[in-house]
């Protein structure tokens, strides 16, 4: 097996595909305290290092509880104080700052020693987990058990309380859909309560409540959740088949694909014009095959081998070398489907397709996590400690009647500049899941598909990624013209501007949190504006922050480049619906000027950053 795997490290080196050789260096606590008191005085960031404004939270203390008796204590104590409580989890993966409290004198709860098992009730087909658990726990602890839950994300180092909380979820239309939180049908919660409570209450919430319906994706402002109970299924088995197509039907298809297959989700790499289609079905288990998903880029990769990638990158974006980002694009693509996107039809070895394999050897993967410390030598491909990855996220959903359009849109937009996405390529192009409807409040609101992009983050805040408008411009065609809605895990301000009128039962949501959390200790200035009770999402700089320009040498060369990107611009507005034409729709004048002023703000990032070239160029 390393003779096989070290084979492929040599294709590997240039683009984003590595192989774990030894043991790998496990994630860091994303809770460091360096007070004198034990666990005081500690800042909190997420498993990338960087919030999407790459500020630093701090807290004054973090919390370790290993029982629920502890949780209800550590929340009487910050009720008691009036202090400001969130809950973190052990790797941390939301990019927004959920995690964080407002202020320095907040307290962190971590779940990290909440990772028991409480109870599997193979009968009944349930199972009890501590909220710290993660989806890998669960699926191994499930399948001991000839147990499965259907559906999830493929990355399993998420907690189920986080997974809750964000409304993660992985590919299908069947069932009762992909989203994690639709298997929930108990859940134990802690919430603030006034003194003759005891500061605290636990309230356990059965299907059939309707508070549940506001838990279940509850961006953590309602509590503290300790137990989930999850509905699961007898194990299966599935089988997957990754075909690889040109992308001029993928309009039409991106519906009737999910109807004819249960785990159906694509890659899409638009710059190709390509889509892989993946053909992937419950078969009996009687089906012969035991294989393996170990998705390479879950994988422990070499540090330098990172440090390769991200070097290679970052030149290439300095010095503008879309063709560059395009042959490693097509170079990271070529690599994995090579690989099978990290299938194997018995563990080892890919032989060719189908693969058949049990649901739990092929729902999930993600092991970089793993694994003694080897000082750094390898890691997760986005550890902060070693010079990796470093990119954000933008996900969306867009309901499935319109997502056709969608669609289109972009693909007008490649036909306008065909390189402008080849850098999302180097991230296995844009991941399609299908998400359904759900009674959560906060849930999706209707069957949709899930638009899930990745791309390079500069170190700098100030310098654009290549292409950054037209990145913006899907983002906003999605967010404003198509009204997706967002992933609460991930993104970036805009994709959550006015998204809570876009949620039916947001006003039963606010109901439940004024009762949960009438103290509002549980949220922060950002939770508060994101579910629309304070003003201010679009004010911080939105369109600067991550769009400076480039370094002094380079003003010059850069003048004409920016002539250029205008030019673009004129013509984007050029296609109906792309741009502010859309915002007239909106409900006041104050969200009205809200917005355009994002939009504006590009154009006064520009002439704010080019205010030194005219100088330059004069003096
Ligand atoms: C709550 O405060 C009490 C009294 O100061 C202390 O003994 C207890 O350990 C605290 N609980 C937690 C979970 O911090
Ligand atoms: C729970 O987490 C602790 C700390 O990370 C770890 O030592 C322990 O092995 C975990 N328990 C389980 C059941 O995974
Ligand atoms: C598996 O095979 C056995 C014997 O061939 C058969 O009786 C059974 O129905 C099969 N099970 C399924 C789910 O097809």
């Amino acid at each position: 097996m390393k003779r096989y795997q070290r084979g492929q490290i040599k294709i590997a080196i240039g683009t984003l595909i590595c192989i774990c050789v030894a043991n790998c260096s496990p994630p860091e606590d994303p809770i460091q305290c360096t007070g004198l008191v034990k666990n005081s005085d500690c800042t909190i960031t997420n498993s990338y290092g960087a919030f999407p404004d790459r500020s630093v939270c701090r807290v004054a203390k973090a919390v370790y509880p290993t029982t629920e008796a502890e949780i209800i204590s550590a929340v009487a104590n910050a009720t008691m104080t009036n202090t400001k409580i969130k809950v973190g989890t052990r790797y941390s993966h939301s990019i927004p700052k959920l995690v964080c409290p407002d202020g320095q004198d907040g307290v962190v709860i971590s779940t990290k020693y909440l990772n028991r098992t409480l109870k599997i009730d193979v009968s009944a087909m349930t199972m009890t987990v501590e909220s710290g658990v993660t989806l890998r726990q669960v699926i191994e602890e499930a399948a001991k058990a000839k147990m499965a839950l259907p559906y999830g994300p493929y990355w399993w180092g998420v907690t189920v309380g986080g997974m809750l909380s964000t409304g993660a979820h992985g590919s299908t239309l069947w069932g009762l859909g992909s989203q994690v939180h639709d298997y929930v049908i108990q859940l134990r919660i802690v919430s603030s309560a006034g003194a003759d409570e005891g500061y605290a209450r636990l309230r356990t919430l059965e299907i059939g409540n309707p508070d549940l319906d506001a838990a279940k994706v509850s961006l953590g402002v309602l509590g503290v959740i300790t137990q989930v109970t999850l509905k699961l299924q007898p194990l299966f088995k599935r089988s997957v088949t990754y075909i690889t197509k040109d992308d001029s039907h993928i309009g039409d298809e991106a519906v009737s694909f999910g109807r004819m297959h249960e785990f159906a989700d694509f890659m899409w790499y638009p710059s190709q014009q390509r889509v892989v289609y993946r053909i992937d079905d419950r078969v009996s288990t009687n089906a012969s095959g035991n294989g393996l998903n170990d998705f390479p880029g879950f994988r422990s990769t070499p540090s330098p081998v990172l440090s390769t990638l991200r070097t290679s990158e970052e030149t290439q974006e300095s010095l503008g070398d879309v063709d560059g980002k395009c042959i490693n694009g097509k170079l990271t693509a070529s690599t994995l489907r090579t690989m099978a996107y990290g299938l194997t039809n018995d563990g080892i070895l890919f032989t060719g397709y189908p693969v058949i394999g049990y649901q739990n050897r092929i729902q999930a993967s993600g092991t970089c996590l793993d694994s003694p410390k080897d000082a750094r030598i390898t890691a997760c491909s986005w550890d902060s400690r070693v010079k990796g990855l470093f990119f954000h996220q933008t996900t969306f959903s867009i309901a499935l009647s319109k997502v056709k359009n969608f669609i289109e849109d972009v693909q007008k937009l490649v036909a306008l500049e065909p390189k402008a996405m080849c850098g999302l390529d180097l991230y296995n192009g844009i991941l399609m899941r299908y998400v359904t409807a759900s009674s959560a409040y906060l849930g999706k609101q209707e069957d949709a598909l899930d638009f899930d992009i990745t791309y390079y983050r500069s170190k700098d805040p100030q310098t654009p990624r290549l292409f950054q408008d037209i990145l913006e411009e899907i983002e906003q065609i999605a967010v404003f013209k198509y009204n997706a809605l967002p992933h609460w895990g991930k993104n970036r301000n805009v994709a959550f501007l006015g998204a809570i009128n876009k949620y039916k039962n947001a006003g039963e949501f606010l109901k439940v949190k004024a009762m949960y959390d009438p103290l509002g200790l549980f949220s922060s200035k950002w939770t508060d504006q994101i579910l629309g009770l304070e003003d201010g999402l679009s004010t911080e700089n939105e369109g600067c922050a991550l769009e400076g320009f480039l370094p002094l040498l380079t003003y010059v060369l850069f003048f004409l480049f920016s002539l250029q990107l205008i030019y673009r611009e004129v013509i984007l507005l050029s296609i109906p619906g792309s741009h502010i034409d859309q915002y007239t729709e909106l409900p006041t004048s104050k969200e009205y000027s809200r917005i355009n002023w994002i939009f504006c703000s590009r154009l006064l990032c520009f002439v704010k950053s080019s205010f030194p070239i005219y100088i330059y160029i004069y003096i």
